[in-house]
């Protein structure tokens, strides 16, 4: 493999991995819902964003921690949860935990993983990882699985609100996407059917889960959660302010302003979009508003924060990473992204994660409403 000492920037992983990946695995991964206008709109937001530099100030000491659910975290991002990682590389789920632990950042499991949330535990166990619920119909495996997450030390449960069924992503429909038969749904051997095989529609992963998660989800459900667990619960996949409401009335110590990398449906607006309005409106509860999609680069990550975002999540550009690399490159697309940030900030002015405020951001006017 080509050394990734030339790679300096994600879109250098991203175009290197275009390279790597198969076809199927690799449309699977970087498709998006219907005909992706919002994948291209959750990049598109971060460049309508635009900086205000201060000079001369004081720059010389720069720190990027932060606080996250009470706890200090060096770096005010994260990996978010994605299916199917051991497809991009033989590391897997492991290797982006490990590359997070390396560098105190948060881990976020996805419940479809090819590796066991076990094996995951024990292989980054000094990580924070949080993992990502999926709710069977099979309350009882929900349950099982809340328990063994807690048991395996994830410190938080990260409810995906916005999959009640998957969205139509051509590509993969077009592919017959199927897991190849070397990978398995790992935290569910033996417990529920574990094949994505296509039945020859479309997309074997869209059957899967149509068949076996519960699409009657609905806010009663979170009180459900709450009662069977004692971890703090965060909601992904919010894009209004009412729904982020709704997540603070029942409880959510979180929520993910999200679009699920806009995979889901296409023409919902960028999440950085409706991230100011969400967090005028959560502002004095005590609910956490984290953000993901479309970053790509540490001014992004600037950027959400400066918006108000207390964490940000990148998936793909982990992916990317992984498949160019494994651990390494997970590893090298962080500190990418890290040392991205802090040059953002030192030359912007700002030298704590506190200081990085709407004050440093020009947004578009139709972005100022406060309830969309
Ligand atoms: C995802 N995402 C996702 N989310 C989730 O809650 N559970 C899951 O199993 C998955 N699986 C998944 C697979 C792949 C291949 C991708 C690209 C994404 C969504 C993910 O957590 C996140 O919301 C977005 O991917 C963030 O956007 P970027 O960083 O990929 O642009």
């Amino acid at each position: 493999m080509a050394t990734l000492d030339s790679l300096v920037c994600v879109k250098d992983f991203e175009e290197r991995a275009a390279g790597i990946l198969e076809k199927h695995p690799l449309d699977y991964y970087k498709s998006g819902a219907g005909h992706e206008n919002s994948l291209q709109g959750a990049r598109d937001a971060y460049l309508r964003v635009q900086l205000k530099p201060r000079v001369l100030r004081d720059v010389s000491k720069c720190c990027l921690t932060s606080t996250v659910l009470g706890k200090s975290t060096p770096m005010p991002f994260g990996v978010a949860p994605a299916a199917l990682q051991r497809m991009a590389h033989p590391e897997g789920e492991i290797a982006n935990a490990r590359a997070a632990e390396k560098l105190g950042s948060i881990f976020v499991l996805s419940t479809l993983s090819t590796t066991s949330l076990e094996d995951v535990a024990a292989a980054a166990p000094t990580a924070r990882k949080w993992f990502q619920l999926y709710i069977y119909k099979d309350r009882e495996v929900t349950r099982q699985l809340v328990k063994r997450a807690a048991n395996a030390g994830f410190e938080a449960l990260v409810l995906t609100v916005d999959a009640p069924i998957l969205g139509i992503r051509y590509a993969d429909a077009r592919n017959k996407f199927s897991l190849p038969p070397q990978f398995e749904v790992a935290n569910f051997k033996g417990i529920t059917r574990s094949d994505m095989t296509s039945s020859g529609e479309g997309s074997g992963v869209n059957e899967y889960v149509a068949s076996l998660l519960d699409s009657s989800l609905s806010w009663k459900d979170i009180a459900w959660l709450k009662s069977i667990t004692s971890l703090p619960i965060i909601l992904k996949g919010i894009l209004t302010v009412e729904d982020a409401l709704l997540a603070v009335e029942h409880g959510a110590a979180g929520i993910v302003v999200s679009s699920h990398g806009a995979r889901q449906i296409d023409t919902v607006p960028s999440p950085l979009e409706v991230l100011p309005a969400i967090v005028e409106n959560l502002k004095g509860t005590n609910c956490e508003v984290y953000i993901d999609g479309g970053v790509s680069t540490g001014t992004d990550i600037f950027k959400a924060i400066a918006l108000g975002a207390k964490m940000v999540f990148v998936k793909r550009p982990a992916i990317w990473g992984l498949a160019c690399g494994g651990q390494e490159g997970v590893e090298r697309v962080l500190h990418i992204l890290k040392r991205e940030l802090e040059v953002t900030m030192v030359l912007t002015g700002t030298t704590s994660i506190d200081a990085v405020t709407r004050e440093y951001v020009r947004i578009p006017p139709d972005w100022i409403s406060s309830k969309l």
